[in-house]
């Protein structure tokens, strides 16, 4: 029987130009490649100049996602902007990517942090379910060297900026077809304080800056990550065999090691750029995601498993017959 589900159209990508490596930063801050590198597999990271705000980046993936997609902006009826670095407290940098684009029906931004693509694609999936939307501009998009405190090794080098797009379609099709099959989103807000930023509008304060206990991040993001796996593979009646790529949230190579060894993947079967990205937050997996299919791994008729973890904390999963 065929029902209504929404189908990954197109995707799109964009990187700030300033590529900055672990060699570089280390000229003026108190680090090094070698610390870098064993702890959290970066090599580089790209970072915004000051034209490349939240809303240019997630324009110009937007862009290229609808046009890879053949679908116009005038056919979009929703565009859910992931990002915890908005341009401003209002309005939405999602309406100034709808302006920009001439996109139609709403706009808004989605704030989970670094689980904020899951979360906006979960939104979206269930407007395109309800029938409330038949296409929507699913968007990650993050500027974290504003609001990094680069007088923190400990956590300004682990960040890096950039956006990506999806374009989802409304479909009717059966069980089989190409669809975003499922998602499933958790928070704890008991766990808020492991992972923040510490400003807000209004807060002169406070700088506005992320702060981060590591180690408690690190113990919970496996373990959450992983449940929000199996979760996935339960509910679709599906195994750990089945998927053909692991597409993680990119904070850290050693939490994606563990995912992918407690999920049995082999290496060809997990998708990392957070050797070449670092991380860029809610934006991580569709940048992830985009270069794997640019370079064919990942082809089309293929099981795609996406989990993510970030502040608040939100994690979450979605799987996606592509
Ligand atoms: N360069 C050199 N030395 C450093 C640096 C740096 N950039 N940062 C910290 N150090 C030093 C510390 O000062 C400390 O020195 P000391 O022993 O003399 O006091 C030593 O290295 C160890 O510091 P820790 O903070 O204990 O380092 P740890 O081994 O915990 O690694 C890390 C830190 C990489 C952040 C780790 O905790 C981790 O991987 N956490 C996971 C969290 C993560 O990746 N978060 C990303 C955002 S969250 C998300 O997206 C899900």
């Amino acid at each position: 029987m065929n029902r209504t589900r929404a189908q990954l159209a197109g995707v799109g990508t964009y990187l700030p130009e300033n590529l900055v490596t672990n060699d570089e930063l280390a000229k003026t801050i108190d680090t090094s490649d070698a610390w870098i590198r064993e702890r959290t597999g970066i090599r580089q990271r790209h970072l915004a100049q000051p034209h490349e705000t939240c809303a240019f980046m997630a324009t110009r993936a937007a862009e290229i996602a609808l046009a890879r997609a053949g679908i116009p902006a005038a056919e979009i009826g929703a565009v859910i902007l992931a990002t915890a670095t908005p341009d401003q407290a209002f309005p939405a940098t999602a309406t100034r990517v709808q302006a920009a684009l001439g996109t139609s029906g709403f706009a808004f931004d989605l704030s989970a942090a670094c689980a904020g693509f899951v979360y906006a694609l979960g939104v979206a999936d269930a407007m395109i379910r309800t029938g409330q939307v038949r296409a929507a501009l699913v968007i990650g998009a993050e500027v974290y060297s504003r609001i990094l405190n680069w007088d923190d090794r400990g956590t300004c080098v682990l960040f890096g900026d950039g956006a990506g797009a999806v374009v989802l379609r409304a479909a009717e099709v059966d069980e089989a077809a190409p669809q975003l099959l499922s998602t499933h989103l958790h928070s704890d807000g008991a766990l808020g304080d492991i992972l923040y930023v510490d400003g807000a509008v209004g807060r002169r304060d406070l700088p506005g800056h992320l702060v981060m206990n590591g180690r408690e991040v690190f113990r919970h993001a496996v373990a959450r990550m992983s449940d929000a796996i199996d979760e996935a593979l339960a509910a679709n009646n599906v195994t750990r065999a089945d998927i053909d790529w692991l597409i993680p949230h990119q904070a850290n190579r050693r939490i994606i090691d563990g995912i992918g060894k407690r999920l049995g993947l082999g290496e060809g079967q997990v998708v990392v750029t957070v050797d070449r990205h670092a991380n860029t937050s809610a934006a991580s997996i569709p940048l992830a995601m985009a270069a794997a299919i640019e370079d064919g791994r990942i082809k089309p008729g293929q099981l795609l498993l996406l989990v993510a973890l970030g502040g608040g904390l939100t994690w979450g999963s979605a799987l996606i017959r592509l």
